[in-house]
């Protein structure tokens, strides 16, 4: 798994590798993805979004273009430096998501909290409980968005494991769909998933409201 210095290296040339290898394991389908985080976005006057693990801002910056407040973490400064070229207006923290999320966030709140191909980062119960942080951040009707390398079940990992040979990744935790959301429900949060390709989909998340 790369550290921060690891993807400070790889900032300079992260959009071609992604563009390039778009095709195949583990990026296929990654602007499918992007498209389908993007339309469940709704568009508002001064969306305020919150971006974990932001990158270079790809998906962040069509927000931003549109309108919309943002507020980026990432633990790369290099990665950090070309999402806030792109978006001068845009706040940018740099900070480790395994710690949770950074302490300076007060009582503000997002409408929405996204996170694309930056999760198989985390453990899956760190996983469990930044969403849940995140949840005590959103506005009553917000939501959190996460695309990422992703499988409804443990067969359609092993599948693209198969598959995938040498090039598959063994230090990235991949989200499996069925059991994630399982666990997410038991936070009060409502789930629904989407695979978008062989190896990557798309969950939305959003709090319960009472009848
Ligand atoms: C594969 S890139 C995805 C970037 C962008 N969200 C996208 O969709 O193109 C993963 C990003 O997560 C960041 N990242 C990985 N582990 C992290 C951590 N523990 N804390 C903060 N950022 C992290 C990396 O620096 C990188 O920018």
């Amino acid at each position: 798994m790369l550290d921060n210095n690891g993807f400070d290296v790889w900032a300079k040339e992260y959009e071609k590798t992604v563009q390039k290898d778009s095709n195949g394991y583990p990026f296929k389908g990654y602007y499918d993805v992007l498209d389908l985080m993007y339309g469940l976005i709704e568009q508002r006057p001064k969306n305020q979004i919150l971006d974990i693990g932001v990158g270079t801002g790809i998906l962040t910056n069509r927000l931003y273009e549109d309108g919309a407040q943002i507020c980026g973490i990432d633990f790369s400064k290099k990665m950090l430096q070309i999402a806030q070229n792109k978006m001068p207006e845009g706040k940018f923290i740099q900070w480790d998501f395994n710690l949770g999320l950074p302490p300076e966030f007060g009582p503000e709140k997002f409408n929405y909290i996204i996170s694309s191909y930056a999760f198989h980062h985390l453990s899956n119960s760190k996983k469990i409980s930044l969403i849940d942080e995140s949840k005590a951040l959103l506005d009553k009707t917000g939501k959190i968005i996460i695309g990422d390398v992703a499988f409804e079940t443990e067969e359609g990992l092993l599948k693209c494991k198969k598959e995938s040979k040498s090039k598959w990744d063994e230090d990235e935790i991949y989200i499996i769909a069925d059991e994630m959301a399982q666990a997410i429900k038991k936070h009060g949060l409502a789930v629904n998933y989407t695979q978008v390709s062989s190896c990557a989909g798309v969950l939305e998340i959003h709090q319960l409201h009472e009848a």
